[in-house]
């Protein structure tokens, strides 16, 4: 008898979590779709403060503490000319002593699969590895709204360098538009 109440006892355990997490899931929206973001050296993004030690300004590096600034087009496809899907304001500083990292801080204003609005972004952004950023917050549709978007280079050779940008992206049940 005590075995097969230990096993119910824990089949009971097992199943209160998981069914709380699919109530909780069946309760969340979510929305997951990539888009590419082109910089153009001295026309979307310029370095305004010099870096002051590490490795000088190439294709992947910047100096220790770069000022840089940037207001990049984000597109539907990895070329350029592809639809126009939004924009990512923002700003960087070299905070990694190698010269390729840095501290970003990003306000996307997006208009996608009917969903218009902004998200901003905080985060380290590896020049040469695909980075994690974490979704602090947005505003209009995005209201409210958590995730995290992963930023991966695709080319980083030329005057535009390419990043692929995949959005993550989680409503919190209190984001309802009914509220
Ligand atoms: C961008 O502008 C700076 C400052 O005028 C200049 O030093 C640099 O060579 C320019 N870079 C490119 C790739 O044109």
């Amino acid at each position: 008898m005590a075995p097969l109440m230990h096993f119910f006892t824990t089949l009971l355990f097992l199943l209160i979590p998981l069914e709380a997490t699919t109530n909780y899931q069946h309760g969340l929206k979510s929305l997951h779709f990539a888009l590419y973001q082109h910089e153009t050296i001295n026309k979307t993004g310029f370095i305004v403060v010099p870096g002051v030690a590490g490795p000088p300004v190439s294709q992947t590096t910047t100096p220790f503490g770069t000022l840089f600034v940037f207001q990049d087009p984000l597109t539907l496809k990895s070329n350029p000319t592809s639809k126009l899907a939004g924009t990512a304001e923002g700003t960087s500083i070299t905070s990694g002593l190698d010269g390729l990292q840095s501290l970003s801080i990003a306000k996307v204003t997006l208009n996608v699969k009917k969903h218009k609005g902004s998200i901003s972004l905080v985060g380290v952004t590896n020049n040469i590895k695909p980075s994690n950023h974490p979704v602090v917050g947005g505003t209009g549709d995005f209201l409210f709204v958590q995730g995290y978007v992963t930023s991966s280079p695709v080319n980083l050779v030329g005057l535009t360098v390419t990043y692929k940008i995949e959005f993550h992206l989680y409503w919190p049940p209190y984001a309802s538009p009914k509220l």
